[in-house]
């Protein structure tokens, strides 16, 4: 298959590029500020520039990776996560469906409120967040403009080796390396997906063509924040005693988490014959920064 991802140079993309090449598929990528050499700059609101790619380029599908992602950001600036997460993917739908191109929108379990989790695919939304409302609109406008073949993957907690070295897994690693103690929740649980299990999860749901909703994360739909930090603690030698765990409320973050959202993944597990290994990268590609 030929596939574009948007934003290849972020956590999922890149991930997802090097899997689909493993599988020997071809992918072209973008990025938009860091610039990796074998990835083509740029913007998602270059409507004009997807067509062209796509209309030279007769691609199976497009994976919208790209976004903002940040949450609390996004809480301060709703127009832009709105811009960036639901109407330019909308958009870019649309044009998928003009080239016959399925279109797949990352999206995330904070579309969920977190009352009655874990969720299924079946569970009914109710964001608490900018960012969760953002998310939720562009599913709903990828499967409105992206026609009958849209696909959309849930997913949360994802870690893994990443040049920027901002998720979860990094943050517990240099704080409890400069033996510095580290609050972590204890009263929010969901997934923790590693990077590498989703991209897999992602590949076969394009390999076997699959349409609507998914949700792809890792083995743990309860587990807490602060186990999951101990347990990174204790896999890479680090003093788990470091970790303090605290109630969300204490973090006073900007956008409300969902605390009880996790995804269920029985839906993939059983279409698929996938299911999350749950690994973590060596501690060698970590320490370095190493890419994939
Ligand atoms: N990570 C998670 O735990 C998680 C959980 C649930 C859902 N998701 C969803 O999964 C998707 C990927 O997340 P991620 O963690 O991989 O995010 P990420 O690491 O922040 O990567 C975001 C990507 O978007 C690109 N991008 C940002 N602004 C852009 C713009 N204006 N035009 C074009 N590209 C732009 C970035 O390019 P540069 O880096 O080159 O600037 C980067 O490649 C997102 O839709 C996110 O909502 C992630």
């Amino acid at each position: 298959m030929k596939i574009m991802v948007l934003g290849g140079s972020g956590l999922v993309g890149r991930h997802l590029m090097s899997c689909l090449r493993k599988r020997g598929h071809e992918v072209v990528g973008t990025c938009w500020k860091q610039e990796p050499k074998e990835l083509t700059r740029l913007s998602m609101s270059n409507l004009k520039g997807i067509d062209a790619i796509l209309k030279r380029g007769e691609f199976n599908a497009l994976v919208i990776c790209s976004g903002f992602t940040w949450a609390d950001g996004c809480e301060n600036k709703p127009a832009k996560a709105r811009l960036y997460n639901s109407i330019l993917p909308g958009k870019i739908a649309g044009i998928c469906r003009r080239h016959n191109t399925k279109a797949v929108y990352l999206s995330s379990s904070y579309v969920f409120d977190g009352k009655r989790g874990p969720y299924s695919e079946t569970g009914r939304p109710n964001p608490l967040s900018a960012y969760g409302k953002s998310k939720l609109d562009g599913e709903k406008r990828v499967r409105q403009f992206g026609g009958k073949n849209a696909l959309i993957v849930r997913t949360m907690g994802v870690m893994g080796c990443e040049p920027r070295k901002k998720n979860f897994l990094y943050t517990v690693i240099h704080q409890l390396r400069k033996k510095k103690a580290l609050s972590v929740p204890y009263d929010q649980r969901g997934n923790i997906t590693c990077a590498t299990d989703l991209a897999l999860g992602i590949c076969l749901l394009l390999e076997k063509n699959k349409k609507g909703v998914f949700h792809i994360a890792g083995k743990r739909p309860n587990a807490r924040r602060s186990e999951v930090a101990q347990s990174i603690a204790r896999h890479y030698q680090l003093n788990e005693k470091l970790i303090r765990p605290v109630a969300t409320l204490e973090f006073k973050s900007k956008a409300p988490r969902p605390c009880n959202g996790g995804l269920l993944t029985e839906k993939a597990r059983k279409q698929l014959e996938w299911q999350p290994l749950n690994r973590w990268p060596e501690w060698n590609l970590l320490s370095k920064g190493k890419e994939l």
